[in-house]
């Protein structure tokens, strides 16, 4: 059978994505499995047990980046994405990605065709970032910052190196989960959109020519406790109203400033004491801000920090700023684009170049290779939410995409 034949077995890659979507969903229905936590490990465990079956020779490296490989040498043509999710998320974030690409290389192994660079597929460590966003990936690029690693806590404040010690792992190893770039010719991901635009342009395979880049910071003012009853309104410097006023005003400035296309979300908000009696002492806000142009993102992130200096200032408190992540904006690569454009081609599909609104591995990976992604539909737009889904006649044609184009770019001829 040629290799632009074959075609991945779908039945056996949907018990895949209904096994692993069991794996830390909650009673509503939602999929909890943050990087380190317990049901991770459990995904972790049985993502290698189904590699092992595979004879995928499964390998884990000090990141907890988990490999499954097909073929010997180097350099190795990778596909992959991740297995943790937000919190309450849904089945196919990161697991499309993962399971279709542990699909195709079973499909490869099967047949009798043997491209000549190897393949590998990957699960990235911590994509979400509930303590380092793209974790896995940039300690396999060599791009983590260690001291910023050694200080992150996760929103309830376990530490990093605690979480990921707990998981048998020792963060102080992570630089060794570096590879040399030339030992990867090129990297693509299949992820679902997770917006509306190629179910509104009833498109089944997007191109992704772009994604954003994303800046991420904790805000803390910091005012004075006082009695809620007995403290005078002119009287008070009440943190939690400052960061109120702040957060609409940086609201305006982005939808202002933001050429129609940048956005911004305050996702955490704590107040300390916490409780109604006192007038509050101290909120943080969890911001980010995100643009696919690096020029006009560092413009906003200054202007919106300037912002809340001002208004803390005006109130009388004092402001604390915690830079958390920073990713920048990447172009894709216009080979691994025209690969999949071709091998999409190539099965009739039509396809939409379009930019990534979500952060990847694959803004990443970018940095060491050829990196690009294909997008399939997400049904509504919905994703980071229990009713994230994408159809299983959408899944079967974003996997052959996959599948298609790493035998495209194993082949070596692109
Ligand atoms: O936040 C994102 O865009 C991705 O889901 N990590
Ligand atoms: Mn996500
Ligand atoms: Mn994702």
């Amino acid at each position: 059978m040629r290799g632009d034949e074959l075609r991945i077995d779908l039945g056996r890659l949907r018990r895949d994505i209904e096994a692993l979507a069991a794996i830390g969903r909650d009673p509503t229905g939602g999929i909890s499995r943050p990087a380190w936590s317990p049901a991770h490990e459990e995904a972790r465990a049985w993502l290698l047990g189904q590699l092992r079956a595979a004879e995928l020779n499964p390998r884990v490296d000090p990141a907890g980046n988990v490999f499954g490989r097909l073929g010997e040498g180097t350099p190795v043509v990778l596909t992959g994405s991740h297995i943790d999710t937000v919190p309450r998320g849904g089945p196919l974030d990161g697991a499309l990605g993962v399971l279709a690409g542990v699909e195709c290389l079973r499909t490869i192994a099967a047949s009798r065709i043997r491209p000549p660079r190897a393949l590998e597929v990957a699960a990235f460590t911590d994509e979400e970032g509930r303590f380092y966003g793209f974790f896995g990936s940039r300690a396999l690029a060599g791009s983590l910052d260690r001291a910023l690693a050694e200080r992150l806590t996760d929103p309830n404040g376990l530490a990093l190196s605690e979480a990921m010690r707990r998981a048998g792992f020792d963060l102080a190893r992570t630089p060794e989960a570096r590879r040399d770039p030339r030992e990867i010719a090129a990297y693509v991901e299949l992820h679902i959109e997770q917006g509306p635009w190629l179910e509104a342009a009833d498109v089944p395979i997007g191109i992704v020519e772009g994604i954003v880049g994303i800046r991420r910071f904790r805000l803390t003012f910091v005012g004075q406790p006082d009695h809620a009853g007995t403290t005078p309104m002119d009287r008070r410097r009440d943190a939690f109203l400052t960061a109120a006023e702040y957060a609409t005003k940086s609201r305006e400035l982005v939808v202002r400033g933001g050429q129609g296309r940048a956005v911004t979300t305050i996702g955490v908000v704590d107040v300390w004491p916490g409780v109604p009696n006192i007038v509050p002492e101290r909120a943080a806000l969890l911001q980010e801000l995100r643009d696919s142009d690096p020029a006009l993102l560092e413009r906003l992130a200054t202007r919106t920090l300037q912002a809340a200096r001002r208004v803390a200032r005006r109130r009388g408190l004092v402001l604390e700023v915690t830079h958390l992540m920073r990713a920048d904006p990447v172009r894709m690569s216009p080979r691994i684009q025209a690969a999949i454009e071709a091998t999409a081609a190539g099965l009739g599909l039509p396809t939409r170049r379009m930019p990534s609104g979500a952060g990847h591995d694959a803004q990443i990976l970018a940095a060491v290779t050829d990196a690009g992604m294909v997008f399939i539909p997400s049904q509504g737009g919905r994703s980071h939410r229990p009713d994230e889904w994408t159809d299983w006649p959408a899944i079967e044609r974003g996997a052959n995409v996959l599948l298609g184009t790493l035998l495209h770019l194993a082949s070596g001829d692109v």
